[in-house]
Parts: C-alpha cells; structure tokens; sequence
C-alpha cells in the first residue's frame, strides 16, 4: 500500500485554539491548512459513539457525570466550549469526508467497555468511509481494541499506541495488522526507532508543541506529530512522507 502520510495531525481536533474533540476544531483545522486530524471516540450511556477524551465530562464541558452513564439527551445538552456540543462521531466523519481530512480515529473506550465501544467504532468506520478513496486510521491504546478493529474492519488501517513502548511492540504490531507506531514523544527510545526503521514501519508521535522538539524528532526518523498548537505548524501542513506499507 503506498501511502502520503501527511507530517502535521491536529491533536483532538483543532488542539488547545479550539474546544477540544468538537466540530469547531475540526473546522479550526480546515481552516488553518491541516490535512489530518485525530480525536477521540467513546460511547455514550446510549451506545453512541462521541468524540470526547476523558470518562467524565466535567474537564471539558459544563456537565457532571460519567460520559458511559449519560444519555445522548443529556450528552448532547451540554456546553463543550463556546457554545459547541459534544459531536457524534457520525458527523466528525461525515466533516473528515467531505473536506478529504485524513481522520485518525482513536477508538479510547470508558474502562471496561472495550469490546462495544470497538465493535461499533469500527463498524461505522467501515460504513462511513465505505468506497472512500482517502481512508481514516484507527488507533487505540487498547489492544483489545485493536484485535476487533482488525476483525470487524480490515480494510481499515490501524496504529498501535503506547505510553511506554514495550520490547514485544513490533510483535504485537504484527499480530494486530497495524501499519503503523504511535507514542509518546518524551518517552521514545533510539532503540525503538531503529527498530521502527529496519521494519519500515512509521512513528507518529504525540503530543508535540514546541518546534525545536518537532525538529529533533523528524531528525530521529519520525514521520508524523500529532499538535495542540496549530499556529506554530501551520506553514507545515502540506509536508508529506511517502511510505510504502505491505499489504
Ligand atoms: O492519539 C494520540 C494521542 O491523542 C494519545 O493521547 O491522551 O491525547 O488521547 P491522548
Ligand atoms: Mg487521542
């Protein structure tokens, strides 16, 4: 598979210059030139999958609660910032289409919902991006996750994520079919990179907002950042890695 993986992934959305994992900061994003995005996805009390980081709303919204125990009423009531409502992911995906945005879906499901929360992200990955030419790109801190992204969804590729990357992560990444890495920028290691390299697999990096710290790690090999500070990469956005991917 040959793939452009575009350098710069506007973190939750359109990163700390809008309410973060809300249409305004995928619009944000549009708007200031980037061409791949990530949020997160999580279910609702309702089953319906939404684009929210934390298993509580109080952080990001002016709602109380466990995001699992709130119902899509109650859910879609609430102020995310600004004025935005928490968004369906249905609709982020229906926006990634049609402004041809690279989606990078990260399936983060409330503890002990794993299974649903991936069964239902990857099946309405699947459907919605459904003959696109441009598809999305799942990841997921849960392996779990992952190995039902990869059984329900196939086509779609998928990134394996880590805080701490583990010694077995090119195994695992193998046994999940995932194209590619994704971890934290301060804890990634020369002797994962060298790996990552002999394997031809990229790194995409989370969260990188300080150009020095962008520059060092394109140096190191890595091929994408993730960003909450738009404005610092913005003359970026069209930076490009052709990679060719097995399969
Ligand atoms: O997917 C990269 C990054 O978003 C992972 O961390 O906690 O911001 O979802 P977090
Ligand atoms: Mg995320």
């Amino acid at each position: 598979m040959n793939w452009m993986l575009p350098r710069w992934f506007a973190h939750r959305g359109g990163g700390t210059l809008a309410p973060e994992n809300t249409l305004a900061g995928l619009r944000l994003a549009v708007a200031m030139g980037y061409r791949a995005v990530e949020f997160d996805v999580m279910l609702s009390g309702d089953g319906t999958p939404v684009l929210i980081h934390d298993e509580t709303v109080e952080r990001t919204t002016n709602g109380r609660g466990a995001v699992s125990e709130l119902s899509d009423s109650a859910l879609f009531e609430l102020d995310a910032g600004g004025g935005e409502r928490i968004p369906r992911f249905a609709d982020a995906a229906d926006f990634c289409l049609a402004h041809r945005l690279l989606a990078n879906v990260e399936i983060k499901p409330a503890t002990g919902f794993d299974g649903a929360t991936a069964q239902i992200v990857a099946r309405m990955t699947a459907s919605r991006w459904c003959g696109a030419a441009m598809k999305p790109l799942i990841s997921s801190f849960s392996l779990a996750a992952l190995e039902i992204a990869r059984d329900l969804a196939p086509e779609i590729p998928r990134g394996v994520l880590y805080e701490d990357v583990p010694a077995d992560w090119l195994s695992e990444l193998r046994r999940l079919g995932a194209v590619s890495l994704h971890c934290d920028a301060e804890r990634l290691s020369d002797t994962v990179l060298a790996e990552a390299a002999e394997a031809a697999v990229p790194v995409l990096c989370y969260t990188v907002n300080s150009e020095n710290q962008a520059k060092h790690l394109v140096d190191r090999g890595v091929s994408a950042m993730f960003t909450d500070r738009l404005d610092l990469f913005a003359g970026e956005t069209t930076a490009y890695k052709a990679l060719h991917l097995p399969g």
